[in-house]
Order: C-alpha cells, then structure tokens, then sequence
C-alpha cells in the first residue's frame, strides 16, 4: 500500500488564511497592522529567495514588510545598532535576523540574536522564549518544528501517547520539536551522528521526523508500516535538485503518511512565521 502524500502547499494555505483573519481583526478593534522587519546581510543567494519569499507572504496578508539588505562586510555593532532601532520602532512587531550570517561574523550570531526583544523574536530562538517553551509555557515558537506540529493536526494524525524520533538535534528544528511533542504527551527521543542503533530505534517511531541534513538517510528498512514520516530536510544534491534526509521512492511504501521534498512541511514555515508575526503584534498589545 502507497502512503498518504502530505502535501504542504494545501496546510499552507489554511494557516494563511487564518493568519489573513487574525490580521484584519487586529486593524479593526485595535488600529494595528502587524509589521515584520527582517534583516539579511551579504548576498547569499538562498537567503535571498527566502527573505523574498517572507515580503511576499506579509503582502499577501497584508502584514507590513520591511526588508534590511546590509552589506556583507557589515560589523556586528551595525546589526545591534539595527536591532536597537527596531526594537524601539512601534510599527514592527516582529524582527529576524536571516542566517546564516557571513564567516566574518557569524562567531557572533547568539549575541545578535539575543539582542532582539524576546516580544519581538519571530523566530524564538531568544534564549528567553527557549526557556519559556523548555518549561511548558510557550510564547514565540520557532517556525519549522511550529508547522511541523499543525501539519500533523490539520492531516488529523494523533500525537498523544504516541512514540516520536527525531533525528537531529538542531537549536532550530530538533531541540524545539522535542518540546513541542512532549507537550503534546508524545514520547520523545531524539537521535543524532553519536547514536549507535539508529535503525533500531528509528523503527519504533510512530511519527519519524528527519531533520539530519543528511540526503536518505532514511530508508525503507528504519520505517514501521503505518507511521507517518516528516522530512524537514533540504538537501542541494545538484544546482536544480532539493532532496529530503528521506529515500521518498522507498519508504512511502511502507509509511502510512509521508511529506515529499520539495512541497512538504517546508512550505509551512513561512505561514507560520506569518503566525508568529500575528502573536508578537497581540502579546506587544498585552504588554
Ligand atoms: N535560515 C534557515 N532557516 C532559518 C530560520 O528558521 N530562521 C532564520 N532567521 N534564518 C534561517
């Protein structure tokens, strides 16, 4: 049997459509229109479709965009002083700092990110909203493992007293995912490069989320019939080719539901940005 496809582009759209609402409920009872600013440094061309990608989103739903190119030989006291203003600007209400920054600086990235404030850190990776996420009370999220948690409930997939592995212990996806799945009762573990029986353990997953950086990683043999598989990964195989840390061809015969690569849960980060934008506007109004 062939595996429910979990497409992101139609969660996308769902998420979009509330965040769509709660913007227009936001400028009819209090006057505010929730503002994102997001700074890129230097001219990494990734960085750049996603920074466009985000201006379009917030067009799209009518959150305003602010998008601040620095050059790439900027010094981290440009970026605080960046920071700085906007931290202080009323008409933003969320801030990210695209990274990853250029090699001159990028020693220096926790000290940028600190310095947004934690009201306004869309991307929840200000050691504040990390503890308050650690210890049950979650404010801002960060937005992948965010989407990976309302692509599970929006296909009505059940996480409770369900057994998850994640593989990968990123500060962006993995640690905050693990969180987020707890909360929601699932048993957690995490896998990573130092785990010695990675198929073994993979195999009890009732919900397998991949986010390794490591093209098939998983295959077939590390599914268990019926679970339903998460591919966060993104891997440039070759300049026009993205591919997943999932042997896709392989394993959607065995798994009950599985996201492709392009097209999966990857879309659903930005919709969830566009969320958090929303929830900073509210909590800044309850502040
Ligand atoms: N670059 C790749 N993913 C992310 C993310 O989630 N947030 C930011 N700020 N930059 C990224």
């Amino acid at each position: 049997m062939s595996a429910r496809i979990l497409y992101g582009k139609e969660f996308a759209a769902k998420i979009k459509d509330s965040a769509r609402l709660e913007v227009e409920e936001l400028k009819k009872n209090f006057g505010v229109t929730p503002g994102l600013a997001v700074i890129i440094v230097g001219e990494n061309p990734a960085s750049q479709v996603y920074v466009r990608n985000k201006h379009k989103t917030c067009e799209e739903l009518g959150i305003i965009s602010k998008v601040i190119a620095l050059p790439e030989d900027s010094t981290k006291e440009n970026l605080l002083e960046t920071i700085d203003k906007l931290n202080s600007d009323k008409n933003i209400h969320g801030i990210l700092v695209q990274l990853p920054l250029p090699a001159a600086i990028k020693a220096h990235s926790d000290e940028i990110l600190n310095r947004i404030d934690p009201l306004k850190d869309v991307d929840g990776f200000h050691p504040e909203n990390v503890g308050n996420l650690v210890i049950g009370n979650p404010k801002l999220v960060p937005c992948t493992p965010a989407g990976c948690i309302e692509m599970l409930d929006l296909a009505g997939i059940e996480i409770d007293g369900k057994n998850a592995v994640i593989i990968g212990r990123s500060n962006i996806v993995g640690k905050p995912l693990f969180h987020l799945l707890l909360a929601r009762h699932a048993t957690v573990t995490i896998c990573h490069t130092h785990t010695k029986n990675l198929p073994e353990i993979a195999r009890q997953a009732d919900i397998l989320v991949a986010a390794s950086g490591k093209p098939a990683l998983i295959t077939a043999d590390m599914v268990k019939s019926g679970a339903t598989v998460i591919d966060v990964g993104i891997n440039r195989i070759a300049p026009k080719k993205l591919v997943g840390d999932v042997d896709f061809d392989a394993v959607k015969d065995i798994a009950g539901a599985i996201t492709p690569v392009p097209g999966g849960v990857g879309l659903l980060t930005v919709a969830m940005l566009m969320k958090n934008v929303v929830k900073a506007a509210k909590l800044q109004l309850e502040d």
